[in-house]
C-alpha cells in the first residue's frame, strides 16, 4: 500500500505593526512570490493611523486594530491582542515596527516564537532611532538586526543580521533609508530559515543544526 506524502502545515504568523508597515509588505510579497512559505493570519496595530493596517485591509487580510488607549493598562491591552493571537492559531508573532514594549504575558505565551527586526548591528544601538545613533557614533558599518524576542529591550537572540556601510555625505535619514532596504530583504529570509529549518536555542545562539 502507497502511503500519502505528509507535508509540514504551513505556518501561521501574526503581524504587529504601528506604523507604515514596509517590513510587513515585504513579508506579504516574500510570500506571495513564493520565496516565504508561511500564510499571514493576523494583522494587529495598535495605532488606528497606521498606514500599514490600511495596507493589509486592502489586500484582504484579517485586521485588528486595538488601540492600547482603549485599554485600563498595558496588561488589559496585551490579553486582548495575544487573544486575537491565539484565537487565530498563530505560530509566530512578528513585530513589524510595532512601538509598544512587549510584556511577560506575550513574551511568555510565545515563548522563543516572537520576532523582531531592529534598524542596527545588534547589541549597538538598541532602543529608539537606532539609525541616527549609529549615525551619530560615527560608525562605518551599520545595517539590521532580526532576532528572537525576551524580557530584555532588543536583546534576544539574534537570527540574521545584514550590514550596510555608512557613506561620506551620509544623513540619518539616508542611513535609515538603506538599511531599510535590507530590512526587507532580512525580514523575509529570517522567517523562512526559522519555519522552514530545524533549529535550537544554545544560550544566547540560535543554532541550525
Ligand atoms: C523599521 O525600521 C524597523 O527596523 C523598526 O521599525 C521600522 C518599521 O518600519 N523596528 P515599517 O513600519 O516596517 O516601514
Amino acid at each position: 500500500m502507497q502511503s500519502e506524502p505528509t507535508t509540514a502545515p504551513t505556518p501561521r504568523l501574526g503581524i504587529l505593526l504601528s506604523g507604515r508597515g514596509s517590513n510587513f509588505l515585504a513579508i506579504h510579497e516574500a510570500i506571495v512570490e513564493g520565496g516565504l512559505p508561511a500564510a499571514i493570519v493576523a494583522v494587529i496595530s495598535n495605532q488606528p493611523l497606521a498606514a500599514g493596517i490600511r495596507r493589509a485591509e486592502t489586500l484582504g487580510y484579517s485586521c485588528w486594530t486595538i488601540s492600547h488607549r482603549d485599554f485600563p493598562s498595558r496588561d488589559a491591552h496585551e490579553e486582548k491582542v495575544a487573544a486575537v493571537l491565539e484565537a487565530q492559531r498563530v505560530d509566530y508573532v512578528v513585530l513589524a515596527g510595532y512601538m509598544r514594549l512587549l510584556s511577560s504575558r506575550l513574551i511568555g505565551g510565545f515563548r522563543n516564537r516572537i520576532l523582531n527586526i531592529h534598524p542596527s548591528l545588534l547589541p549597538a544601538f538598541p532602543g529608539v532611532d537606532a539609525q541616527r545613533q549609529a549615525w551619530e557614533h560615527g560608525v562605518r558599518v551599520s545595517g539590521c538586526t532580526v532576532h528572537l524576542v525576551d524580557e530584555g529591550l532588543d536583546q534576544g537572540p539574534i537570527i540574521v543580521q545584514s550590514c550596510v556601510p555608512v557613506e561620506e555625505g551620509d544623513s540619518p535619514e539616508s542611513l535609515a533609508e538603506r538599511i531599510l532596504v535590507e530590512e526587507h530583504r532580512a525580514y523575509p529570509e529570517a522567517i523562512r530559515q526559522i519555519c522552514t529549518r530545524h533549529w535550537k536555542i544554545e544560550g544566547r545562539r540560535v543554532v541550525f543544526p
